[in-house]
């Protein structure tokens, strides 16, 4: 199944510029036109050949690009090693940095007086801005502070923290003395925070007293401690005061309040020398099966994309503010509010809100307010204010935007027509990001001076990236224009995962052995007769609400510890403001015996709540006499998507399923439930 590279990349169709259908123009804010605006990075004429070099000649342009963007202590020979049959992928060999150097120190050295990180609170009016200089002073301070608990290279600290300046500066920190962090969404509940501290053996968790967001209080000491109570490695719990609240529970001697200890600590530490390929990072996303995946990223490959892509799909310039809206404790956060704008050394933005609250116009207060020149947000956000009305938007300048992203799931033309208009004012270019947790950073975007958006598409490869895109079935791949299949990426890239943490067989199966020789997405695509692709969803058992990124299965699994619940069977319905939405069919335990419908569904909700987090909440939870299966019991979940995609006229052949006659049961119940 492997292919050599060189003969394969001109089967693909050559990439138009010219002539293209649906293509937009490149606008006017971004493409030079403007002299007081800065030139692009990228112009129209670049693209085509610099992709190809960054494929064929791949070593000069990684070992060009690492040399200029990075800042080395110990330079690297070797570029890359490695592939993905092997599972062995390494970048910039004998190398060694420190991310935390790169992403702090040689800025506040330039300048310790340039703004680092804006931090816009939860309550309009709360901002304040940290330097450079102070960033570093607070990064050796927490270094310092988890050093003093016997945090080692090596070691993993989890970090469980609202939007708040902390988080980033812990993430920092640990980078700094070589420490992994493993950032857990602060969304997620006490179950879900327990295991992920059981799988990583943390010894110190970072929190807060508690957290702020849209006017309510979250309780993320509580949660901690609800967590620790099975998990007796965790020695250290320091706590960020966040609220100041009177009579946060405290355990004697474990925790700290973050503040007093690192008033204790020297305001400059040293940074470690880190190997290229020590890792960076551990974070748990949802796979196939109910068992999360610690996903690990190494330093330098990982900070290359990072920075390069905020300079290239972002066109960030110098005095540029940077604001991307997802949460830090997302692979989103990580790329593109921490390490990316910080390696580049430009102004990020940390926003602890959200875009409805006091009112739907948040954000764009937040964008004059800041003078924001870049915007990142979800699609599922950008459906969601559309909706409110543009009343929320008209009277906001927003003039100093110049590039709006989006990311976590296909745009819809209709929303991305909005946000067009009525954020960039037709000024601005839109970049549709692709990637993933396991990518690092973007892997198919259109570039601002570069590449015309077509709404709807996520357009061309990244530096590096070379999507195929295989038959399904047969695994063949498929050169023609108009092509439809799974999306895989043919050659390792710097960003791209290295393992599953304690789980290299697991890495091996899901990525790399689905189709051999590949890194396999989890996405199925199209490919145009432009070349530009258009991303069709996830082809496994994940689904995506708002932008969260879930498995089917861990919602089961958590449904399935309900005492009355046989069966539960989880499939994605379409949404109009969510992308999907969770729909549950459960078959109940045939004596189980409950006080009404209302009260058990009730008490189902607050189940998964529980095990996973609000976020997972099911939009509709259908109680059916039976789940369709197969002969051997197993569930077929493809009759199940066929009926909340009103596509039931659709299900094909049932002769797989045992009892057909059940279809028309759960078509009768589905339409009970939406009514
Ligand atoms: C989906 C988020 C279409 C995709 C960065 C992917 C997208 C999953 C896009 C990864 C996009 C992300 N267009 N689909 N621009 N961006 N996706 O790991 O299904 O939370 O596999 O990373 O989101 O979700 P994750």
């Amino acid at each position: 199944m492997r292919v050599n590279l060189g003969q394969n990349a001109q089967l693909a169709p050559p990439l138009r510029t010219k002539n293209m259908e649906g293509a937009v123009d490149i606008p006017a804010r971004v493409n030079g036109s403007n002299d007081s605006l800065p030139k692009p990075h990228i112009k129209p004429d670049e693209y085509a050949a610099m992709h190809k070099r960054s494929l064929e000649q791949s070593d000069e342009f990684w070992r060009e690009t690492a040399n200029k963007m990075l800042a080395w202590d110990v330079p690297f020979k070797t570029v890359q090693h490695g592939s993905f049959d092997e599972g062995n992928i390494a970048y910039f060999l004998e190398g060694h940095l420190n991310a935390s150097y790169n992403a702090v120190d040689r800025w506040a050295i330039r300048d310790p007086n340039q703004i680092a990180i804006i931090w816009e609170a939860d309550e309009p009016g709360e901002d304040t801005k940290i330097t450079y200089g102070e960033l570093l002073r607070r990064v050796c301070q927490v270094a310092g502070t988890l050093r003093s608990l016997g945090v080692k290279k090596g070691d993993l600290v989890i970090i469980y923290l609202p939007m708040i300046p902390e988080a980033a500066i812990a993430m920092l920190a640990c980078a700094r003395i070589g420490a992994v962090h493993s950032v857990v969404f602060a969304g997620f509940s006490a179950d879900s925070l327990r295991d992920r501290v059981q799988d990583s053996s943390a010894r110190v968790v970072i929190t807060s007293d508690e957290g702020k967001r849209g006017g309510r209080t979250i309780a993320a000491k509580s949660i901690v401690d609800a967590a620790l109570k099975e998990c007796p490695g965790v020695e250290h719990v320091l706590v960020v005061k966040r609220t100041g609240a009177e009579d946060v529970p405290w355990v004697s001697g474990r925790d700290m309040w973050l503040e007093e200890k690192m008033k204790e600590q020297r305001a400059y530490i040293p940074p470690v020398l880190m190997s290229s390929e020590d890792p960076l990072f551990v974070l748990y996303t949802s796979g196939s099966t109910g068992r999360p995946k610690g996903i690990v990223h190494t330093t330098a490959g990982y900070i290359l994309c990072a920075a390069l892509t905020v300079k290239d799909v972002f066109d960030v310039h110098a005095g540029d503010k940077f604001g991307c809206m997802a949460d830090i404790g997302w692979i989103t956060g990580h790329t593109y509010i921490v390490y990316g704008p910080l390696v580049l050394g430009t102004t990020t933005l940390i926003f602890e809100s959200t875009p409805m609250y006091p009112n739907p116009s948040r954000y764009w207060d937040v964008v004059d307010k800041h003078g924001l020149t870049q915007f990142y947000t979800a699609p599922t956000s950008i459906r969601l204010l559309r909706r409110m009305g543009t009343e929320h938007v008209a009277s906001y300048k927003l003039d100093t935007l110049r590039v709006l992203g989006t990311v976590g799931e296909p745009i819809n033309p209709e929303a991305w027509q909005w946000y067009n208009d009525n954020v960039g004012r037709g000024q601005c270019a839109i970049v549709d990001t692709y990637w993933m947790t396991e990518g690092g950073a973007h892997m198919i975007t259109s570039l601002p001076g570069a590449i015309r958006a077509k709404p709807g598409s996520a357009t061309v490869p990244f530096w590096g990236i070379e999507p195929v895109i295989l038959d399904p079935h047969t695994g063949k791949e498929l050169h023609d224009a108009d092509a439809e299949g799974a999306l895989v990426i043919r050659k390792p890239w710097p960003s791209v995962a290295r393992t599953i943490m304690h789980d290299q067989a697991r890495f091996m199966d899901t990525y790399m052995r689905a189709y051999p020789g590949y890194f396999f997405t989890g996405d199925s695509a199209a490919r145009d007769k432009d070349g530009y692709i258009w991303i069709k969803g996830r082809v496994d058992d994940v689904i995506n609400v708002s932008g969260h990124r879930l498995s089917t299965a861990e919602i089961e699994s958590a449904l399935g510890g309900h005492p009355g619940v046989a069966e539960a069977a989880v499939v994605g319905a379409p949404d109009e403001v969510t992308g999907q939405s969770i729909t549950a069919f459960l078959a109940l335990k045939p004596d189980y015996v409950y006080e009404s419908g209302e009260a058990l569904v009730k008490e189902l909700t607050i189940q998964v709540r529980r095990a996973i987090g609000p976020f997972a909440t099911p939009k509709r939870i259908i109680c059916v006499e039976d789940l369709p299966k197969t002969r051997s019991g197993k569930i077929v979940r493809r009759v199940l998507r066929k009926i909340v995609c009103n596509e039931a006229d659709q299900l094909g052949d049932l002769s797989s399923v045992s009892d057909p006659s059940i279809v028309d049961h759960l078509k009768e119940k589905y339409a009970e439930a939406t009514k």
